[in-house]
């Protein structure tokens, strides 16, 4: 039986012709700053970005950690969408290994807007923390793959620089947000001071982050990464995957879009499931299944060979990746039709 593996883009497997670059990749000790492959893929994420330099570190979650650590600070309050990935699914490292308190803030479909970051202000008291940061997420996971429009995203930074808030974008799937929106990701990145990216998500490389910003800010997150065990030696062999991902699987997330796009219009059609697909403006699908379990439901759908995971009692996500072709779609809303409550 075939599986179709919807649980995440993370599941992504490197293809042939990047395994074959890697093995061939030229490595150095990095903490010594010596692998050729490292620094192209640096010196890459900062062309693109925009960015002054870029740096090369082993997860999404480090790439939140460290500017939290740096431009959060100690006994700081840095502003968040209440369902951001620092909230619920970094282990809470902004307060135990950051020591800053993050605030949840409200947000539409997970896109923050100045006059809800408005009502966390403080007025300046030696009694209060201070606010130093705002964190945004683009895509936003947890609200469905959701995206900043340029509008949105200049009235936070805006906002964020009349503050004199240091402004930072986990742009764990910032490639998937400028593929939906076509917003470029250099202009993208202009509104923002730091920002995070992956490419182990939807760009198929095996592991990695970069995360990109000034350059004095850059050469403290070598120094943080260091810190936190992130220095990493002849990683190249791994870099070189991220180069290949970016030169070539940037444009081909918008075949992701539209197979999630085909899935929530089938799920919306079936009488178990709800959903406005609509909503679904990149490559993850949330839907409710208010009359039944939704343990029940992967249960079922696991046994025809589509995996995916329950959120709470009520609701599914699936994941569109590049593991998944659209013929694949086409099976998978078969065996969704088929299921039986
Ligand atoms: C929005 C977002 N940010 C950060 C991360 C963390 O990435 P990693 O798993 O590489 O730590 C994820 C992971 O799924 C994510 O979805």
């Amino acid at each position: 039986m075939k599986t179709y593996d919807l649980r995440s883009d993370t599941v992504t497997l490197p293809s042939r012709e990047m395994r074959k670059l890697m093995a061939k990749a030229d490595v150095g000790d990095d903490v010594y700053g010596e692998d050729a492959t490292i620094n192209k893929l640096e010196e890459l994420a900062a062309k693109i970005t925009g960015k002054r330099e870029a740096l090369f570190i082993p997860s999404g979650s480090m790439g939140n950690l460290i500017p939290l650590y740096i431009n959060g600070g100690r006994g700081n309050e840095v502003l968040s969408q209440m369902n951001s990935h620092i909230f619920h699914y970094e282990l809470a490292s902004a307060t135990s290994i950051a020591g800053v308190m993050p605030v949840a803030v409200k947000g539409e479909r997970g896109i923050l807007r100045p006059e809800e970051l408005e009502k966390h202000l403080r007025p300046a008291s030696y009694l209060m923390p201070r606010i130093t940061m705002i964190e945004i997420e683009n895509t936003h996971n947890r609200e469905g793959g959701t995206c900043y429009t340029y509008d949105q995203l200049k009235a936070v930074s805006d906002f964020a620089r009349k503050h004199g808030f240091s402004l930072h974008m986990d742009g764990a799937r910032m490639f998937n947000a400028s593929v939906a929106t076509g917003l470029p990701v250099k202009r993208m990145c202009s509104l923002v001071d730091t920002v995070t990216f992956c490419l182990s998500k939807g760009l198929g490389a095996p592991v990695g982050s970069l995360l990109c910003g000034p350059s004095k800010f850059i050469a403290e997150a070598r120094r943080v990464r260091k810190m936190l065990g992130g220095g990493m030696r002849q990683a190249g062999i791994i870099a070189s995957a991220g180069i290949y991902a970016l030169e070539n699987n940037i444009q081909r997330l918008k075949d992701d879009h539209a197979n999630a796009k085909r899935i929530a219009d089938t799920l919306s059609a079936l009488e178990w499931a709800n959903i406005d697909s609509k909503n679904v403006e990149t490559n993850i699908i949330y839907f409710a299944t208010p009359a039944h379990p939704a343990e029940q439901i992967v249960a079922q759908l696991k046994k025809k060979g589509v995996l995916c995971s329950a959120f709470g009692s009520n609701a599914i996500r699936m994941v569109t990746h590049l593991g998944i072709t659209s013929q694949d779609v086409d099976e998978v809303c078969r065996l969704l039709r088929e299921v039986k409550v």
